[in-house]
C-alpha cells in the first residue's frame, strides 16, 4: 500500500501586496518521504514552506495535513488545525528565528515535547543534551542562549528542535547552509535516519547536486511557479 500523504498543497498561491510570492503550487508529500525544492532568490520557497508548515494560510487553494484541512473558517476567521501540535515542524531560513533568544537551548529543544507531554526540567536538561549529540552539539552548555552561539550552532539547534518530538513532516528551509561540509554530512546522514522512520521532509537548498544525492523528488521553483521534477 502507498505511504499516506502528510502534507498535501492543492492549487495553493500567495500574493504580497503587488508580488505573487506562489502561483497554484500542487505538492504531494507522503510518510517517509524527502522532496527537495531548489530556486532562484525571491522565487517563493520560503513562502511555499510557510503554508506547508500553515503558518500562514493561502489566499486561494489548500494546505491538507494528515488529509484535513490546515485551515478551518469560524466567524468570517481562519484558524490553524493541525491534527496534533507540533504534527509540521519548520526550520526557519533563519536559524535565529527558530528559537526564542531568552530561553536557554535546553528549553528550546525541548518545547515541542512538552507541549505533548508532561517532563520535569532534569528530564527535559537530559533529552535536549541526547538531540544535540544527535546533531554534533554533545559539548554544548544547555544554559545557553542563542546570543551565546555561532550561527552555524543555532542552526543545529534548531535542527535538534523540529526534531525531538517525532513530528510527522519538517519543512527546512536552508536548513545547513551556515554549516562546514563534514557537519552538512552528519545532519543530512541524520535527516534520511528521520525519513526511514517515516517522518515526511521537504527541503529547501540552493545546492541542486546535494538535493539530487539525498531527495526522492526535487522540484524547481521559478518566479513563484513549483515546477514539475526532473526525477
Ligand atoms: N512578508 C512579505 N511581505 C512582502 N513580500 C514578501 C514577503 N515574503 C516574501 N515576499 C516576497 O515574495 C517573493 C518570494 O519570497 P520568498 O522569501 O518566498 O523567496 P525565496 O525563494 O525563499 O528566496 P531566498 O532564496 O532569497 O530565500 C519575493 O519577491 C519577496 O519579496
Ligand atoms: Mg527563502
Amino acid at each position: 500500500m502507498a505511504e499516506q500523504p502528510v502534507i498535501e498543497a492543492v492549487g495553493v498561491s500567495r500574493r504580497y501586496a503587488t508580488t505573487a510570492a506562489l502561483r497554484e503550487a500542487h505538492l504531494i508529500v507522503r510518510e517517509g518521504e524527502i522532496v527537495g525544492i531548489y530556486g532562484a532568490s525571491g522565487s517563493g520557497k520560503s513562502t511555499l514552506l510557510r503554508l506547508l508548515a500553515a503558518i500562514e494560510p493561502p489566499d486561494t487553494g489548500e494546505v491538507l495535513l494528515g488529509g484535513a484541512p490546515a485551515w478551518v473558517r469560524r466567524y468570517g476567521m481562519r484558524h490553524r488545525r493541525p491534527p496534533r501540535p507540533g504534527y509540521v515542524m519548520p526550520i526557519f531560513q533563519n536559524p535565529f528565528s527558530s528559537l526564542d533568544v531568552r530561553w536557554p537551548i535546553w528549553r528550546s529543544v525541548t518545547e515541542p515535547v512538552a507541549i505533548i507531554r508532561r517532563a520535569s526540567g532534569a528530564e527535559r536538561r537530559a533529552l535536549a543534551g541526547e538531540r544535540l549529540a544527535a546533531v554534533g552539539l554533545s559539548g554544548l552548555d544547555l544554559e545557553a542562549t542563542p546570543s551565546e552561539l555561532s550561527i552555524g550552532q543555532c542552526q543545529r539547534v534548531a535542527i535538534a528542535r523540529a526534531l525531538a518530538a517525532a513530528p510527522a513532516a519538517v519543512v527546512a528551509d536552508e536548513p545547513t547552509s551556515a554549516l562546514d561540509v563534514t557537519t552538512v554530512a552528519g545532519i543530512l546522514r541524520l535527516f534520511k535516519q528521520v525519513a526511514a522512520g517515516g517522518t515526511a521532509l521537504v527541503l529547501v537548498s540552493h545546492d541542486e547536486n546535494m538535493l539530487r544525492v539525498l531527495c526522492d523528488r526535487v522540484r524547481p521553483m521559478k518566479a513563484g511557479v513549483l515546477e514539475p521534477g526532473g526525477c
